[in-house]
């Protein structure tokens, strides 16, 4: 495969992706978090080249999607907190870390051998009629490779995939912008392991007190959060009040009072964090230019999506 076609999403090339991935194939689909690089989840081999397409630590395990909450009754335990947070937020963009069901199909490696699985109900409508039609749990990273930018266009997946995927099923841009937020229900406290898309007030809301993720921890929680991750190349400077003339510059909220910058964008001039979330790693694409000597970021307000969002650019600027 020396690139992989983008394809616009339609009946047609929906049913020829389930296809695809009931062969074992890989393909990049979009949903409303970021593009996913997905893979037949009961079989081994797909996994494994999941794995091997995105150059991932093996020990990283992954998320299975499905089209609807039966489809997991194969497949894990349920218990109280997860029915009632799968009630309220799926489909959507969050995800659930429970325990594997004894005689669970998906494949081990998916769980990098741990006794949990982490499964969502995407809401994409792309998303949810490619799972509807493979009828399989599907595993889907982002489309990245391990430790770059979640792609939220099929240009980014192209971008970071090349040839390693069978098909890009193209379905625009990702619009919540930010991965699932993945909580892990089977420890006595529900504890947040990756903040995202859904945030920690509104989990309370639903099942109290939800531990916080740890972001400054050095010690990864859930095995994929190493400390760095969704890396650009150029080093990356945060809350800043200033800005270099050969820096780039990623601003948020009125961005009058910085001035110059080789090249300047604004995650959200109103300062509205879900239009921030949205366009976060798409700009921060834009502005990895060697030309720079680096980005300087504008403080974000911890609260909200802003725990997320911060997380992530965290993450971004461990070298
Ligand atoms: O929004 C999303 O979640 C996207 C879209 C495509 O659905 N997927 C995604 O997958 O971000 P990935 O593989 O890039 O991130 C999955 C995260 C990792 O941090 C991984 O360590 C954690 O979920 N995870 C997966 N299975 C787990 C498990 N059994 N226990 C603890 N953490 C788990
Ligand atoms: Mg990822």
């Amino acid at each position: 495969m020396l690139s992989s076609p983008i394809v616009p999403a339609d009946k047609e090339s929906i049913a020829r992706a389930a296809a695809l991935l009931r062969e074992g194939k890989l393909v990049a689909f979009p949903t409303e978090t970021v593009y996913g690089l997905g893979g037949d989840a009961t079989s081994d081999k797909a996994v494994a080249a999941i794995y091997a397409a995105k150059d991932r630590p093996q020990f990283n395990p992954l998320i299975a999607h499905v089209a609807d909450v039966r489809a997991l009754d194969a497949l894990i335990e349920w218990n109280e907190n997860a029915r009632m947070l799968a009630m309220q937020f799926w489909p959507g963009p969050l995800t659930l870390v429970l325990l594997r069901k004894k005689d669970c199909p998906v494949s081990l490696l998916a769980s990098a051998g741990m006794d949990t699985l982490a499964v969502r109900i995407p809401s994409h409508p792309i998303a949810r009629q490619l799972l509807a039609e493979v009828g399989r749990p599907i595993a889907a990273p982002s489309a990245n490779q391990s430790g770059k930018l979640s792609p939220t266009t099929p240009l980014h997946v192209a971008e970071s995939l090349g040839g390693k995927v069978d098909m890009i099923l193209a379905g625009g841009k990702s619009a919540v912008g930010l991965e699932s937020t993945v909580i892990d229900l089977v420890s006595k406290q529900p504890r947040i392991l990756r903040p995202g898309g859904i945030t920690k007030e509104q989990l309370e809301k639903a099942i109290g007190p939800v531990e916080a993720a740890m972001t400054d921890s050095s010690a990864p929680l859930s095995p994929g959060m190493l400390p760095s991750h969704y890396a650009p190349n150029l080093p990356l400077r945060l809350n800043a009040e200033n800005v270099a003339a050969n820096e780039a510059l990623l601003a948020f909220g009125p961005d009058t009072l910085i001035k110059g910058g080789a090249m300047r964008l604004n995650l959200s001039e109103k300062g509205d964090l879900d239009e921030a979330a949205a366009n976060l790693f798409a700009m921060l694409r834009q502005l990895d230019q060697p030309r720079f000597s680096g980005i300087a970021v504008m403080p974000v307000p911890n609260t909200g999506l802003g725990v997320a969002i911060i997380d992530r650019l965290k993450r971004a600027s461990v070298r």
